[in-house]
């Protein structure tokens, strides 16, 4: 286990890339890591000979009233995982080197792009596609892992990758989570006790929303809404079923239950596959 090459300028980042053997994996993370985003190294370090690893809290993916400023920054214990995981190379820049000025040209990321998520976070997915977009083209890598975790980020970037022909393929990680069932998330370190009680709730109402699959739409999205309205702590943005792309959800077949609830001032999100 070694530490791994921390490059934070792009010059250096081109150098370091290019000495990189391929097939090359890149896990584009904003720090603050965890078990799922070792999860993801672990799963590009399978598919590829060299894996790169982004840490950037993207400035251009939160709103106004979000939690930039807030967002936990642990370089050092990322650097340990880092070096667990065996990554090769770390690209930690700061923001003027991935915006030497401010972008005028965005990634509209289409009418997905404001439901969900984005009916709440306005701008949220241009500022996400924006970045990942630059990301690739800065490390050219083979394979990219991304979490179900965010699911419609996940969507999104494949949507992204296929529209514009961009040559990658993305590659989707299982959420991990804690043994109650909570998936793992950067913000969850801002929960306190009764809120990290009342925040499993979100995965026992997926749970049992997806045990109702069989009997239909409707039934899952009551014996979801029933868990999370048993939880005062737990604030709902949204319960919705859809397909796997998001779209409507359909009458039989696969599907994909997703909820996002604030529990205190902590904004927390999750999802399940459904079976109709
Ligand atoms: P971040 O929240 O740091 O997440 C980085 C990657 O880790 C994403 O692909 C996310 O889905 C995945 N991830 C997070 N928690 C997970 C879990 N419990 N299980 C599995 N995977 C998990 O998502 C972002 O950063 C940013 O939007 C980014 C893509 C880096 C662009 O700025």
């Amino acid at each position: 286990m070694s530490t791994p090459k921390v490059v934070r300028s792009r010059a250096d980042l081109a150098t370091a890339v290019e000495g990189l053997p391929r097939p090359r994996a890149v896990v584009m993370t904003m720090g603050a890591l965890h078990d799922g985003h070792a999860m993801l190294l672990r799963r590009a370090r399978s598919l590829a000979d060299s894996v790169v690893l982004t840490i950037f809290v993207n400035p251009l993916q939160f709103g106004p009233a979000e939690d930039f400023d807030t967002y936990p920054r642990t370089f050092d214990s990322d650097l340990g995982i880092a070096a667990a995981e065996d990554v090769d190379l770390v690209f930690a820049p700061t923001p003027d080197v991935v915006y030497p000025s401010q972008p005028r040209v965005r990634i509209d990321p289409g009418p997905l792009g404001s439901e969900l998520e984005g009916a709440v976070r306005e701008g949220h997915f241009s500022g996400v596609l924006t970045v990942v977009a630059k990301l690739l083209h800065l490390t050219e890598p083979d394979f990219a892992t991304f979490g179900e975790k965010d699911y419609q980020q996940l969507v999104l970037v494949r949507q992204m990758v296929k529209d514009l022909d961009l040559p990658v393929e993305i590659v989707p990680v299982e959420t991990v989570r804690e043994q109650d069932g909570l998936a793992l998330s950067s913000r969850n370190r801002n929960l306190k006790s009764p809120q990290r009680r009342a925040a499993v709730a979100l995965s026992q109402a997926l749970a049992a929303g997806a045990a109702a699959g069989k009997n239909g739409a409707e039934a899952v999205l009551e014996a979801a809404g029933k868990v999370l309205a048993d939880e005062g702590l737990v604030d709902v943005d949204y319960l919705e079923l859809r397909s796997p792309e998001l779209e409507p959800a359909p009458e039989s077949g696969p599907a994909r239950l997703l909820v996002a609830a604030r529990v205190g001032k902590t904004r927390l999100i999750d999802n399940v596959p459904v079976e109709l």
